[in-house]
């Protein structure tokens, strides 16, 4: 059974640190906004749904002690605490999906008494867990159709139940297939350049006991070419209404390779993760990280500090590129303006 990546527990949010694994699982408990800011930031906790439920908890930290007494000072807590946590990363539109859906809710019952106002804040954000668990079990039964007995399967960042509140995205489609009986086995790249493949992808399938081997990113032509994977299956942080899809940099490269080797390339992701309000992907605000993780990644001086570095954290794929787009409601097939639009009817 997966482990809970993020929850709410006396009062507070617990979550395990990732930037720690694979050598050590750590929980954290985050009592203030700025915590879990900072968690957002740092990527102890990642992967677009897992931060839009932190986002969501991250809401009702912050206005949790507000002393408003009416619906106006309330609404400025809440609107300065859900700035705040836009601010951490841009990428991931479940970020900002989480703090409308929130600030909708507030809106919603702003005759009500603060206190009435903070519960139901907190059962939102509670019950938006819970729809995460639902939704990912739902993506897991339609992505595992697609996978068939004997099948190698390449993965790209992290998309298990660590990018989540538990189940996962991709890699959960994956070890679905695993559980009906398909023989399967992942090829997973380690994602530079902060290993989110190496660190955690490669480690969800131990604990699963899904069969794993572990290549570089620049490897996976080769494990292509040599007929190793069949199928490529990757997460998203937003999806343009045209289906071009934001993900971990080096996504686009692997879809490209896939399109050459007569591959297919399927994205993962739950309709929260699509922004019917970008025509394209051209205008999906890509994270820009610092030099460090590039020159020093993970403490050791890998590159000169004087040199310029480039560090952008997401890519994205071109519509024309993507095989299909698994969604809880089923699989959305080109043209994806279309077949998305008729997922949200
Ligand atoms: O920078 P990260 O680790 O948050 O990036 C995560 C990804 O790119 C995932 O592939 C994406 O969020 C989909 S996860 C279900």
């Amino acid at each position: 059974m997966p482990t809970e990546t993020i929850a709410w527990t006396d009062g507070h949010v617990r979550l395990i640190d990732q930037t720690l694994l694979p050598t050590e699982t750590r929980f954290l408990d985050l009592t203030t906004v700025e915590e879990i800011w900072e968690a957002i930031k740092m990527l102890r906790v990642r992967g677009a749904p897992a931060i839009g439920v932190a986002a969501a908890l991250g809401v009702v930290t912050g206005v949790k002690d507000s002393p408003a007494q009416r619906w106006e000072d309330f609404e400025r807590d809440l609107s300065k605490t859900s700035d705040y946590l836009a601010s951490s990363r841009p990428t991931a539109v479940n970020l900002f999906w989480a703090l409308d859906r929130m600030r909708r809710v507030a809106e919603s019952v702003r005759d009500q008494s603060v206190e009435a106002i903070k519960r139901r804040l907190l059962d939102e954000a509670l019950e938006m867990i819970e729809e995460d668990n639902r939704v990912c079990l739902a993506m897991g039964e339609h992505g595992a159709s697609l996978i068939e007995d004997g099948q190698g399967i390449l993965t790209h960042c992290n998309t298990g139940g660590l990018a989540t509140a538990k189940y996962g995205t991709a890699l959960n489609a994956v070890f679905t297939a695993h559980r009906q009986g398909k023989r399967v086995h992942v090829y997973a790249d380690e994602t530079r350049p902060l290993l989110q493949g190496a660190r955690l992808t490669a480690w969800e399938c131990l604990q699963e006991g899904v069969p794993c081997t572990l290549i570089c990113d620049s490897m996976a032509a080769v494990v292509m070419r040599e007929r190793k994977v069949d199928l490529a299956l990757v997460g998203s942080d937003r999806i343009a209404a045209n289906g071009d899809a934001a993900n971990k940099i080096g996504t686009y490269m692997v879809a490209v390779l896939a399109k050459e080797h007569g591959i297919p390339f399927y994205i993962v992701a739950p309709l929260s993760t699509v922004d019917m309000s970008l025509p394209s992907g051209d205008r999906i605000p890509i994270e820009e990280r610092g030099k460090e993780e590039i020159i020093q990644g993970f403490g050791r001086q890998t590159g000169p500090s004087d040199i310029e570095v480039y560090n952008p954290a997401f890519d994205v794929t071109p519509n024309h590129l993507i095989s299909g787009i698994v969604t809880e409601r089923g699989i959305a097939r080109p043209p994806y303006t279309e077949s998305l639009r008729a997922m949200f009817e």
